[in-house]
């Protein structure tokens, strides 16, 4: 018995104008497990995840997302102005008094959630203006464990890390799923996938070429499948 889907995509289409970025995107992710979508630059990764958060509206095809979303984009959506512990309450900023922005509380909760995730960023009152790209990637990364949604999209969540923060980014990853999230990664990074994820979803050319189990597939079926030395099943 197959349990349903936390996202399902079926025949998913999306114009730009006359650019026609999806054609038929298909993908089922379930509760407790890793599916990467993976796949060339600007085969529809980025569009895929911004049609599921609502950001862009898909023109022809079904989205159905059974549960609450967390998101970190790929073109990270921090204001450089704030602060680490004002980005990562973004969205849901604690308030006293139903008004005035609780501020020790939303500092107390961000050094929390930081230090649970053994995150080190320095003092969350850093401008995220000021932080490196590996360091924005991961306090993205936090706020998006700090909503405590059921789905979680984290596209390229590892593009800026080093080595040992893109470890430590994978280590999060495997909680979540024991969390029993349903977490879509998009990555370039196959090592990554294979290291994390459960199921592989291919997209080429704004369709799906293909969804394999980790297990059941390899490197050398999953680069085939993006560059188009193997076709897809339809
Ligand atoms: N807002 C937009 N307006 C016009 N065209 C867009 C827009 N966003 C994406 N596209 C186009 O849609 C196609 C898919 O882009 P998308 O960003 O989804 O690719 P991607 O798979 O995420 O690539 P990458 O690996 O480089 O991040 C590309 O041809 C891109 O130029
Ligand atoms: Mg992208």
């Amino acid at each position: 018995m197959a349990a349903a889907a936390a996202l399902q995509l079926r025949g998913v289409r999306k114009y730009f104008g006359s650019v026609s970025a999806l054609e038929d995107v298909r993908l089922d992710a379930y509760a407790g497990e890793v599916h990467a979508i993976v796949g060339d630059n600007g085969a529809g990764k980025s569009t895929t995840i911004k049609i599921v958060t609502g950001i862009h509206r898909a023109d022809e095809g079904e989205v159905l997302v059974n549960g609450g979303i967390a998101v970190v984009y790929q073109d990270l959506a921090l204001v450089e102005c704030l602060d680490i512990a004002h980005n990562m309450a973004l969205g849901n900023l604690p308030r006293r008094f139903g008004i005035v922005l609780d501020r020790r509380r939303m500092e107390r909760e961000a050094a929390e959630v930081l230090r649970d995730l053994k995150v080190r960023v320095g003092n969350v009152r850093t401008p995220v203006g000021l932080l490196s790209g590996g360091q924005r990637q991961v306090v993205a990364v936090a706020r998006a464990v700090r909503m405590d949604k059921p789905i979680m999209l984290l596209d390229e969540p590892t593009a800026a890390l080093g080595v040992q923060e893109t470890a430590h980014v994978g280590d999060i990853i495997d909680e979540l799923r024991a969390a029993g999230k349903a977490v879509i990664i998009v990555s370039h990074d196959l090592d990554f996938v294979f290291a994390h994820a459960d199921r592989v979803t291919v997209l080429r050319l704004g369709r799906t070429v293909g969804t394999r189990t980790v297990a059941d597939t390899g490197r050398e079926e999953i680069v085939g499948m993006i560059t188009g030395a193997i076709k897809g099943e339809l």
